[in-house]
C-alpha cells in the first residue's frame, strides 16, 4: 500500500486558517435547505480532518508541477485544493456550477493561489495528470432517477427507466468530456459509487486502470474517496506501488 506523507507545517497552517475564514452562514444556506449553522458546526471539524487525510493520500501519488482539473469542486476539496498548490507547486483548477459557492469560496481563497471557476469543467483549457470528481456523477439532486440506483435503493414499483436512461446519457457525456483531459498516466480521484463510471471509460477506450483497495472516508456526502490509476506503463508503476 502507498505510504501516505505529511503536509507542510506552513500548508497545515493555510488549510486550518481558510477553514477559518469560511462564510458558514452562506455556505449553509447553498449545502441544506434548512438547519445550515448546525451542518456546519458538525461537519467542519470532520471535513477539515478527513480532508487532509485525503490530501496526504494525494501527496504521495502526485508529481511536483503536474495540473489537477477538479470537477465538482467544494469545501471538502479545500485541504487538496490547497496541498497540491502549495506543497507540490501544482496548478490546480477547480470548477463548481453553483455561482454563490464559487463566489464565497473565492472569496475565502483569497491570498493563495486557488481560484475556483464558475463553469462546466470540460470547457477547462488544456490537459491534467490528475482528474477529481467526487459525488457529480451520482449527486441525488441532479440525477434523482439514476442516483438510488446507484446506491441499490430504486423502487422496482416507480422507477422511470426511460427518466434514468436521459440522465444516464448526461452523466456518460460528463465523463467523457472531462475524462478526455487526461494525460496518461494519470490518476482520477472518485467516490466509490462512481468508479464504474470511470471503469466503463476505460473498458470503452480499452485503456488499462486500477481502482485501488484503500479508501478514504469523507464528511460530507458520507461516500468514501478511492483512487484510480489509468493508463501508461501503468502495472509495472502499481507493482512498485504495491496497492
Ligand atoms: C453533490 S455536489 C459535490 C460537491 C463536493 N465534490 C463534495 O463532495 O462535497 C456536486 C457538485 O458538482 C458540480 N458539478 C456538476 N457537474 C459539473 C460540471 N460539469 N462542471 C463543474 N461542476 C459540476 C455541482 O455544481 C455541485 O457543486
Amino acid at each position: 500500500m502507498k505510504r501516505d506523507r505529511l503536509i507542510s507545517r506552513p500548508t497545515s497552517a493555510t488549510i486550518a486558517r481558510v477553514f477559518g475564514r469560511l462564510e458558514y452562514r452562506r455556505l449553509g444556506a447553498i449545502y441544506c435547505y434548512e438547519g445550515g449553522n448546525e451542518f456546519w458546526r458538525a461537519k467542519r471539524q470532520p471535513c477539515l480532518r478527513l480532508g487532509r487525510r485525503v490530501a496526504r493520500a494525494l501527496l504521495a501519488r502526485l508529481y511536483q508541477g503536474g495540473r489537477s482539473l477538479y470537477v465538482g469542486a467544494g469545501v471538502a476539496e479545500l485541504p487538496s485544493l490547497l496541498v497540491e498548490a502549495l506543497d507540490l507547486r501544482r496548478l490546480v483548477c477547480p470548477y463548481n456550477l453553483r455561482r454563490p459557492e464559487v463566489r464565497s469560496l473565492n472569496r475565502t481563497c483569497r491570498g493563495t493561489s486557488v481560484r475556483f471557476r464558475a463553469r462546466d469543467a470540460a470547457t477547462a483549457g488544456g490537459m491534467f495528470d490528475h482528474i477529481w470528481m467526487v459525488s457529480v456523477l451520482n449527486d441525488p439532486e441532479r440525477f434523482p432517477h439514476l442516483a438510488p440506483l446507484s446506491y441499490g435503493r430504486a423502487d422496482p414499483v416507480t422507477f422511470d427507466p426511460v427518466k434514468f436512461q436521459r440522465e444516464r446519457r448526461i452523466v456518460q457525456s460528463i465523463v467523457d468530456r472531462c475524462m478526455a483531459k487526461l494525460r496518461l498516466p494519470g490518476l482520477v480521484t472518485v467516490s466509490t459509487e462512481e468508479v464504474v463510471w470511470i471503469a466503463d471509460w476505460c473498458h470503452r477506450k480499452q485503456i488499462p486502470y486500477l481502482v485501488e483497495r484503500q479508501q478514504y472516508p469523507t464528511a460530507l456526502v458520507g461516500d468514501p474517496i478511492c483512487f484510480i490509476q489509468i493508463g501508461g506503463r501503468l502495472f509495472r508503476k502499481l507493482e512498485s506501488l504495491k496497492v
